[in-house]
């Protein structure tokens, strides 16, 4: 055989390739015929034997290049058909997605916190409870006009005054009167008051009570189902200073050093004296003016978040303390406004809090 008939050999080789590209489907079958141990280069490499001396060096190129050619063609016509073999395993593999709390399960461990350090425990109490916890036991018996406040959801089941059994080591056998009546849906975590003067039966009480509150109310800044946290003290000596400073202390730790607490005149049936409590604005420090212009975030440099006071003796009575010797103070609001305060967040629509789309949840 001389170099020209190795030619065309190879070039018919390359011409049945194409038509078998082109036709059959299986490149792996096409890969065996080709470049398989019997295949049809091998038949052709084996020609070069045959090939006089002073050509063979030419002929072994001819047949090293055909055989990169054909692995590049075969490769190529592969790599279309299966993209798998296309994978490129240099490529840094994408992370798997990692959850994190909601906004106000964070909120809610680091109000906790906060108040853990200075000594307080947190209790949670049942979200469906009696009317006497939520109203009564808080200086609001039963149609007093104060309750409108609360835009409260009852509960429509049948009252279970009578079937309360009492033992002598539950506490509320001191109470009678609270056991059993109507079931509401909290509307505040104020219901804890007592119930917390209950379970430790004297003081000192230093209780943080977290819970869901419900309400009769749904728009912007409302939803019927919300958060709060209470807050209540009581041992002897406790006076509107402890309270004052108790604020002080919470609105620097979760607002940031140099925040202060703002105590205004108000009124509850359960505390006496009563008031509003406000924070002041973390972003123009207080001053209402941010830049020179009137402070977006705030309009005056406080901002109004929930009420306190000194617990009324008649819920100390109802908890079975004696206001004689003792004194406290207690404080609740809500977290979901507390929390939309913070870092300037400015969330318009509370709404969107309990919404479940991801983009607005992964920025927090
Ligand atoms: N429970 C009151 C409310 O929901 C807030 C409050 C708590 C006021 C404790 C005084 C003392 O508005």
């Amino acid at each position: 055989m001389n170099l020209e008939q190795l030619n065309s050999q190879i070039q018919d080789l390359k011409t049945n390739l194409e038509k078998d590209l082109e036709s059959a489907s299986d490149i792996a079958n096409i890969s065996t015929k080709y470049l398989g141990k019997k295949g049809e280069f091998k038949k052709i490499a084996k020609e070069i034997k045959n090939i006089d001396a002073k050509s063979r060096g030419e002929a072994g190129k001819l047949l090293n290049q055909l055989k990169i050619n054909l692995q590049k063609q075969l490769s190529q016509a592969s790599n279309i058909q299966s993209p798998v073999s296309n994978i490129d395993l240099t490529i840094p593999g994408k992370k798997p997605a990692v959850g994190h709390m909601h906004p106000i399960s964070q909120a809610m461990e680091e109000i906790t916190h906060i108040f853990e350090q200075i000594g307080f425990t947190r209790v949670r109490y049942p979200e469906a409870d009696w009317d006497w916890y939520a109203f009564e036991a808080l200086n609001m018996p039963p149609s007093h006009p104060a309750r409108d406040e609360w835009e409260t959801f009852f509960i429509d089941i049948p009252d279970t005054t009578k079937e309360i059994v009492y033992d002598e080591n539950n506490p509320r056998k001191r109470h009678p009167s609270k056991a059993g009546g109507k079931v509401v849906l909290t509307p505040h975590t104020s219901n804890g008051q007592v119930r917390e003067m209950e379970r430790l039966g004297k003081p000192p009480i230093r209780m943080i009570n977290i819970a869901r509150c419900y309400r009769r109310q749904q728009d912007a800044t409302h939803t019927q189902m919300f958060h709060q946290f209470e807050g209540l003290v009581v041992d002897k000596g406790i006076n509107i200073q402890h309270l004052k400073g108790t604020l002080d202390y919470f609105a620097s730790e979760f607002y940031g050093l140099g925040t202060k607490s703002r105590i205004r005149p108000f009124h509850f049936q359960f505390t006496e004296p009563s008031f509003e409590v406000d924070f002041s604005c973390h972003i123009c420090a207080g001053t209402g003016i941010k830049n020179g212009e009137k402070c977006k975030f705030c309009k005056s440099g406080w901002h109004e978040v929930g009420g306190a006071g000194m617990v009324h003796p008649n819920v100390l009575k109802a908890g079975g303390i004696d206001p004689e010797e003792y004194t406290g103070f207690a404080f609740g609001w809500g977290i979901e406004r507390t929390y939309t305060l913070k870092e300037g967040l400015n969330i318009d629509d509370i709404r969107l809090i309990y919404g479940s789309d991801m983009r607005f949840l992964e920025q927090f």
